[in-house]
């Protein structure tokens, strides 16, 4: 129904709501933020300008992005209290189950700007999610690690503020490398949003039931852990890592095409793309610039993916599944090559999404006409019968 693209009615039929934000055109592998290409943003715009596109729709001017910028490093400390949060959880904790659990607590902390339906308080837990969430995740990291927290610093920018908070310890002075904050920064650009996936309307259908947006964001991260989704990213590297060399490919890509083996090509293949995810060809290149740059350009593990891609590409079960590698192929050999373990790699990407599903909350709360969602099913069951005391069972 929309009046820029035309849908046959068969996915209109299929669609789960309609938004402005994001736009995917699978077949073309077309990624569009409020209309603006996936690679032109990468390229030129930097998060927090993509999270305001993303949140008001249109690209800020100076005055807009400072003020934005100047709201969100001024939301980055978290409560106090919360510090006790993550002491009750095991040191072995996945950190996604830490984020997972510290943001549904936003909601015990954060009572000023639970009320859904008041504009302020919707505003106010957005700008809280985007300022908050790396000092979450950076937290759940430091955590794990046995580390000390490391607080956000205000005369940082976003990205080099988070992987201050990650890397820096108090007893030596820690200088962000700009290389590591421009790359950092674009891998968040790149996971912003992506229409309607598994975790966007988890979001989204959390939301319908009025529940309060820490509530509902939280849901999302549940979803995205998932290694068919969000979790993916950790679940490829750690593939290449097992695979190791380029002349035990074969081995892995003769699994993946066997039916009765349930292993499949971590990184490989996608609901929607049947071409190349755009994010994909954006974070191969940036693995190449900045592996470059680090002097790591012959890192075994990128040689691996490439060669994995190579052969893939050319075989006739992935050529004709349409399976291409998306967007956590190669991410993960950029968050490696940057010092994380595997295990904060869903949760970047869990700060990165953050932007879009508290988008795609706002758009759908702000919608007077948006109501309870409430998936049908076929029901596939027993007929109507009749119940049998258990002595006659
Ligand atoms: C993300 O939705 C989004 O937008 C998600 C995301 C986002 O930004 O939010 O893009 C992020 O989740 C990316 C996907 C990350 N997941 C992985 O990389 C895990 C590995 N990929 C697969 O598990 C799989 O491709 C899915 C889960 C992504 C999609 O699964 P589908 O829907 O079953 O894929 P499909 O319908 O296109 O599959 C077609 C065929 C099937 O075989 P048949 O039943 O037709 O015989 O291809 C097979 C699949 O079994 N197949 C694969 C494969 N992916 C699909 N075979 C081997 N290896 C693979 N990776």
């Amino acid at each position: 129904t929309s009046d820029i693209f035309t849908y046959d009615p068969g996915f209109t039929s299929t669609a789960s709501c309609e938004s402005a934000i994001t736009y995917i055109d699978g077949d073309k592998g077309e990624l569009l933020y409020r209309g603006y290409p996936i690679d032109q943003l990468a390229e030129k715009s930097h998060f927090l300008e993509v999270c305001y596109l993303l949140i008001y729709g249109e690209l800020p001017s100076a005055e807009q992005l400072e003020d934005f910028e100047g709201r969100v490093t001024r939301h980055t400390m978290l409560h106090e209290q919360m510090v006790n949060f993550f002491r009750g959880f095991r040191r072995d904790a996945h950190p996604m189950a830490v984020v997972c659990g510290v943001v549904g607590a936003m909601s015990a902390f954060y009572h000023d700007s639970t009320d859904i339906y008041d504009p302020w308080q919707r505003e106010v837990a957005t700008i809280r999610l985007i300022a908050k969430m790396p000092t979450i995740v950076a937290w759940a990291y430091k955590y794990a690690i046995g580390q000390p927290f490391i607080y956000p610093r205000n005369d940082l920018d976003y990205s080099s503020n988070f992987l201050h908070m990650c890397f820096a310890v108090p007893s030596e002075e820690y200088e962000v490398d700009p290389i590591l904050t421009r790359a950092m920064d674009r891998i968040f650009t790149l996971h912003a949003d992506h229409e309607q996936n598994a975790s966007t309307s988890t979001v989204r259908l959390a939301g319908s039931s009025q529940a309060n947006p820490f509530a509902c964001i939280a849901a999302g991260v549940a979803c995205l852990w998932g290694p068919a989704h969000g979790g993916a990213n950790q679940a490829c590297l750690e593939m290449l890592r097992e695979i190791g060399s380029v002349d035990r490919i074969p081995e892995y890509i003769a699994r993946a095409k066997d039916k009765d083996d349930p292993f499949r090509l971590m990184g490989f293949g996608h609901r929607v793309y049947k071409n190349f995810d755009p994010r994909a060809k954006v974070m191969k290149e940036s693995a190449d610039e900045v592996l470059g740059l680090l002097g790591i350009e012959n890192n075994p593990t990128l040689q691996v993916a490439k060669e994995l891609e190579a052969i893939a590409l050319k075989d006739d079960y992935f050529v004709s599944k349409k399976l291409y590698p998306n967007v956590d192929f190669y991410s993960g050999i950029i968050l490696d090559a940057m010092g994380f373990p595997t295990s904060m790699f869903t949760p970047i990407f869990a700060l990165a999404r953050t932007a879009g599903w508290i988008s795609q909350w706002k758009e759908m709360i702000a919608d007077p006409t948006s109501r309870i969602g409430r998936p049908r099913q076929l029901y596939t069951g027993a007929a109507h019968r009749d119940y049998i005391n258990v002595e006659d069972r």
